[in-house]
């Protein structure tokens, strides 16, 4: 889950509107257990215990252990690369530039030593069988992200801390122990989860093993720089067994998200908005020879967040959090500036349209504000308020008619719309979005077997096998 798609550069600035951009879920989360249900816990009995248990939790731990703040996610990445040779992948490490110098033309980052090292970013490919052909034309992408929000919290297991080199009996735990940790749900459960499903298809012959590609990418949480750095990758790339030069195509892409085990059918879209008000300084005492901009900036901002700025029955109404407000000198000043951040979730429109049609209404709404003030109609110093808005994408549709799924539909931004192609989009993982971000981050052993089983079933339904 992230907040944002913008570049890392512009997204800086956008930082303080983080903590104020709690991600919503929009449906069943009433009735979904949030962390374990005591009423459905059962002892443990070998029957309860699924084969896969072992490695699919040691799998968890050991990605959570590993700490992998956005910007800093080379070693989890070589920590998978190893776990995914021993799973008999062929894996290659794609090297993603530093986070924050993407767009930077002054890019010093020009070092050619190929040396794998912790110190750099990789996005983890990983093809099943020790010789695969490393191709991707009409397979299914299993996809997530390795990098995680701060801080960094231990892996605990019902609370209790435990140190990476003490062991742990996984087979003497009941389903419902919590298992908790930065990056145990968002998104490292879903990793775990997909890899294991993926390898139990292959070893039961359910799965053609040409048929799939696992990636796990860094910078989700920040601007998504890992799944854009593959996807503008996969477009530079022709396919030699097709005579015209077209980039592969992708069948599907499965992306790995908490979902509450639902399956998505879609998100909002996001975009950044910032909307400055400008006026004349002067004596408070004296209003009518000054213009406050501040004022100017509130009866706007009151505005927009009355208007109906567009709803869908599927996303329900775009929202404008206004997230940081700024302006005036002195409480004895009349403000001359005065300015504010919003980041709006965009319910209608589709993919490309919807940052288009948000912008149309929240100008339109502005132009109202300026009319009725009349404001920017007389003197160059009258005052008046400009709306920019920053990059963006619409709603966000994923495909979520696959039997024996309950649905849910996501208010939080994720890597979809940064993964450019013509593929059918899945959106699914354990874990819920309510404690991704939180000191509580953390899910249930039975949330993690039951993602094995929704993955296998889902990953099946993408291939059409
Ligand atoms: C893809 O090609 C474009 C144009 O040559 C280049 O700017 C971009 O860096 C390439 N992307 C990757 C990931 O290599
Ligand atoms: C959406 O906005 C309308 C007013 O524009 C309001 O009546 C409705 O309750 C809102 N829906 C939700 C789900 O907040
Ligand atoms: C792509 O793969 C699917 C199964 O995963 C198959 O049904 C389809 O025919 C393939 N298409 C092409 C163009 O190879």
């Amino acid at each position: 889950m992230k907040f944002n798609t913008r570049t890392a550069l512009t997204l800086s600035a956008l930082a303080p509107l983080a903590s104020a951009l709690l991600p919503i879920i929009e449906q069943q989360q009433q009735q979904q257990p949030l962390l374990s249900n005591p009423e459905t816990s059962n002892t443990v009995t070998e029957n309860d215990i699924p084969s896969y248990r072992v490695p699919l939790l040691s799998l968890h731990r050991t990605l959570v252990n590993t700490p992998s703040i956005s910007g800093t996610e080379g070693q989890v990445a070589l920590d998978l690369k190893k776990l995914l040779i021993d799973l008999d992948f062929t894996v290659q490490l794609q090297r993603v530039p530093p986070a924050a110098r993407i767009h930077d033309d002054d890019n010093d980052d020009d070092n050619d030593d190929d040396d794998e090292s912790p110190q750099y970013r990789y996005n983890v490919l990983a093809w099943p069988g020790r010789h695969a052909t490393p191709t991707f034309h009409n397979r299914t992408l299993i996809t997530s992200h390795i990098d995680v929000v701060p801080p960094f919290l231990p892996y605990a297991i019902n609370g209790s801390p435990v140190p990476p080199s003490e062991p742990l009996d996984f087979t003497s735990l009941s389903s419902d122990t919590l298992i908790s940790g930065r990056g145990s749900v968002d998104a490292k459960g879903s990793v775990a989860a997909q890899i294991t499903a993926t390898k139990e298809l292959l070893e039961n012959g359910e799965l053609d093993p040409a048929s799939v590609v696992l990636l796990y990418v860094v910078g989700e949480e920040i601007s998504g720089d890992g799944m854009k750095f593959f996807s503008s990758f996969l477009a530079n790339q022709t396919t030699s067994s097709s005579l015209s030069n077209t980039p592969p195509r992708l069948h599907a892409a499965i992306f790995g998200e908490p979902t509450t085990n639902l399956l998505a059918c879609g998100h909002k879209g996001i975009a950044s908005a910032l909307l400055t008000a400008t006026g004349k300084a002067g004596h408070s005492g004296y209003p009518w020879l000054g213009r406050s901009a501040t004022a100017l900036l509130v009866r706007a901002l009151d505005r927009l967040l009355q208007a109906d700025l567009g709803s869908s029955e599927r996303y329900g109404n775009t929202t404008v959090n206004v997230g940081v407000v700024q302006g005036g000198v002195a409480a004895n000043v009349i403000a001359k500036e005065a300015w504010a951040r919003m980041a709006v979730r965009i319910a209608v429109g589709g993919r490309k349209s919807g940052r288009g049609i948000l912008e149309g209404e929240m100008k339109r709404v502005v132009r109202e504000v300026l009319e009725e003030e009349g404001v920017g109609k007389g003197k160059e110093d009258d005052g008046g308020l400009e709306l920019v808005v920053g990059h963006g994408y619409g709603p966000v549709e994923c495909e979520c008619d696959v039997e024996g799924f309950g649905t849910m539909v996501a208010n939080y931004g994720t890597d979809v719309p940064n993964l450019e192609g013509e593929h059918t989009n899945y959106l699914y993982g354990p874990g819920t979005i309510l404690v991704a971000h939180g000191d509580n981050e953390g899910l249930t052993i039975q949330d993690l077997e039951e993602a094995v089983e929704g993955y296998k079933r889902l990953i099946k339904h993408a291939v059409g096998a």
